[in-house]
């Protein structure tokens, strides 16, 4: 039986297409439901394209409390019996609470080299760093912000003339070669971090 893999998304869904092309023939996963927090976004057509179904929860006509959001996202998970989820560039937190229940089977990309840079716009924060090394991380999602365990991360040197734009372009190149190694070694059983670099 492939494992059945639910993938949220808040907008372009790069990462999300590049986890989708890589469930194919003898990949132990397979994906069983898109859903994204905001309507009409790139990544929900690419979903459609590749034949995988697609649902929108959309963020702004629910409260900030996540309570009524959350119930309605485990509906959909359990509507297409996903047994685990990974966030790709989904933009809301997660509760303590709905972590608590998928413990151990929720896995986030994140475009730094945790725990360094946690939160937003990492690519700008890691120039007025002067950082010479960035990249992004795998990691397992726990009720802490960007905190759980790493499965794996790929780096990259950053160059004098990098802007944040051409860091996130190059760093997202490497997630989207990371993130589909790491999903195969994760649900393979293989916890350790993936060497990439
Ligand atoms: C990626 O950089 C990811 O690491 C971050 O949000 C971005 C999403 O891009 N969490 P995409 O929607 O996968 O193209």
């Amino acid at each position: 039986m492939k494992k059945r893999v639910a993938i949220l998304i808040s907008g372009r869904g790069s990462n999300m297409t590049a986890l989708i092309n890589s469930m194919t023939g003898d990949h132990p996963a397979r994906p069983c439901v898109v859903i994204s927090t905001t309507p009409k976004v790139q990544g929900l057509r690419n979903a459609l394209e590749r034949n995988t179904p697609t649902v929108t929860l959309n963020c702004g006509e629910y409260d900030r409390a996540s309570e009524s959001f959350e119930r309605d996202l485990d509906i959909q998970l359990k509507r297409a019996n996903a047994e685990l989820i990974c966030l790709a560039g989904f933009m809301r937190i997660l509760s303590a609470d709905f972590v608590g229940k998928w413990q151990g089977r929720i896995l986030n990309i994140h475009p730094s080299l945790l725990p360094k840079f946690k939160g937003l716009n990492t690519h700008a924060r890691v120039l007025a760093a002067g950082e010479t090394v960035h990249g992004c991380t795998v990691h397992q999602v726990t009720a802490k912000l960007d905190d759980g365990p790493i499965l794996g991360q790929l780096k990259l040197t950053v160059h004098k003339h990098d802007t944040a734009v051409t860091l996130a372009d190059r760093v997202l190149k490497l997630e989207h070669v990371l993130y589909p190694v790491v999903l195969r070694h994760f649900i393979a059983g293989d916890l350790n971090q993936a060497a990439l670099n």
